[in-house]
């Protein structure tokens, strides 16, 4: 192609936004736009950035002034600032950083390709409609070529759920879901090009009520369809909510073995007053019976969560709730965040605990966490896991693939390639991963 244009992509945020950077990337390849790994060779350098904590919204603005040199050096550079700063600031993006030229909320980036049309021509342009069209419809088939046994697939999208904190439901809009039948297209075409695992994705992806065949498909439907794929292997899928968690779902964490044994399900908190605070319309005492019922489906259930610690009005005694709770449950996992006033949402007005006092909280629960980490990694060593090799390791003749329970795992397997799926036996743990050896390999 004789205009081949170079298009380079930062992602910043949670999976939806790198399923969401594969398909604008993909609805830019009708244009001629090719993705490169190059910054500094682009014609377009787009930004699909996220506003959940101030700091990931500030390094938005940190990384777009530090494109100024290359716009100067090169005046035919686009830049262009997508998903939830996009939807949240708007035009106030341009009138911060004029370098600037088009701006798109995450339900329009279908228009991405005229609006970088509009760009070439000198044009500046600002979407961040909620639109009546389903943007699904109006992109591109996925193309042929994967390079990764696993992949992404949206869902559902959007939060009606309000949490005291959070930005999600301003940024996102409210919740929908994509007909079934679409979503089963999709994956059979995902599955054709070698993809292996599929993890759905909604930002309450449990909440899933997609219209499908006599009625809406709950998540757990989708999930057993998904499962009579010949090919595809694994199914996963993120985040839920506890208050979503049906009995329909929980049911097929034992019967379908193609789902996985690994579910993040984020709590925030294990005091009733602050859940309460925040919104959340549950207590502690129901997200760990809910846990039981879980693990009495499917024993080997691994648990992550998400925490945020000091949250307005959070004392001494509540923070030692959530470490009650985490004790209670035993992550395998968990990510854990200091409270970020966010404009816009209730919390904000509150007065914040002391940053000191947080940081601390936060330090005390990462430590927790790690603690629960590693005697799960420690508990794996022994054990016949499956893996699915994602690429070559560091060393020669490795490969590095994902568990069952997501953990990484090193295995001297010189025969097999990215996308093969073996049984192994863990041998020992690292920081971060895990060692195995290839069963009767
Ligand atoms: N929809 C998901 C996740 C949303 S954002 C859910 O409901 O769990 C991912 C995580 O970021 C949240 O689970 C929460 O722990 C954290 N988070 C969201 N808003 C935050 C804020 N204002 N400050 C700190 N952490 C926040
Ligand atoms: Fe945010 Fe709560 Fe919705 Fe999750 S459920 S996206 S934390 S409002
Ligand atoms: Fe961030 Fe938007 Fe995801 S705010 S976490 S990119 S939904």
């Amino acid at each position: 192609m004789a205009d081949t244009k170079k298009l380079f992509i930062k992602t910043y945020g949670c999976q939806m936004n790198v399923y969401d950077s594969e398909r604008m990337a993909e609805a830019m390849g009708t244009e001629g736009y090719v993705t490169t790994e190059v910054m500094e060779e682009a014609d377009m350098v787009l930004l699909n950035t996220c506003h959940i904590r101030e700091k990931a919204a500030e390094k938005v603005y940190s990384d777009l002034g530090r494109l100024k040199p290359l716009k100067a050096e090169k005046p035919n550079l686009k830049v262009g600032v997508a998903g939830c700063v996009a939807q949240a600031e708007g035009e106030e993006i341009l009138r911060r950083m004029p370098l600037v030229d088009l701006v798109v909320g995450p339900q329009s980036y279908h228009r991405l390709p005229a609006m970088a049309k509009a760009a070439e021509a000198g044009e500046k342009t600002v979407d961040t409609d909620f639109p009546e069209e389903d943007k699904f419809d109006h992109l591109p088939d996925r193309p042929k070529a994967t390079i990764r046994p696993t992949a992404f697939l949206t869902v559902q999208e959007g939060c009606d759920k309000f949490c005291a904190f959070c930005v999600v439901p301003y940024t996102r809009g409210a919740e929908v879901s994509r007909p079934a039948e679409r979503i089963m297209a999709e994956a059979r075409g995902l599955v054709e090009k070698g993809v292996r695992e599929i993890t759905l994705l909604g930002q309450n992806v449990n909440a899933y009520h997609g219209a499908g065949a006599e009625g809406d498909w709950t998540l757990a439907r989708l999930v057993r369809a998904l499962a009579k794929i010949d090919g595809l292997d694994r199914i996963r899928y993120t985040t839920s909510h506890p208050n979503d968690m049906g009995d329909d779902l929980i049911a097929a964490h034992g019967e379908e073995p193609k789902l996985m044994p690994y579910l993040h399900l984020p709590v925030q908190s294990g005091s009733d007053r602050i859940l309460k605070a925040m919104n959340r319309k549950h207590k502690a005492e129901d997200y760990l019976r809910l846990i039981e019922r879980i693990r009495a489906a499917r024993p080997d259930m691994m648990m992550s969560g998400d925490f945020i610690v000091g949250f307005p009005g959070e004392t001494d005694a509540e923070f030692e709730a959530t470490l009650d709770l985490i004790r209670a449950v035993k992550y395998g996992m968990a990510y854990s965040f200091k409270y970020s006033a966010r404009p816009g949402t209730p919390a904000a007005e509150k007065t914040p605990v002391a940053a000191e006092v947080a940081d601390v909280r936060l330090q005390t629960l990462q430590a927790l966490i790690t603690e629960q980490q590693r005697a799960a990694q420690d508990a794996m060593v022994g054990r016949e896991v499956s893996v699915l090799f994602e690429k070559p390791g560091r060393l020669a003749g490795q490969m590095v693939g994902k568990s069952d329970y997501l953990q990484a795992v090193h295995v001297a397997a010189p025969d097999l390639r990215a996308g093969d799926l073996a049984r192994v036996r863990i041998t020992g743990t690292a920081p971060n991963s895990l060692a195995g050896v290839l069963v009767g390999g």
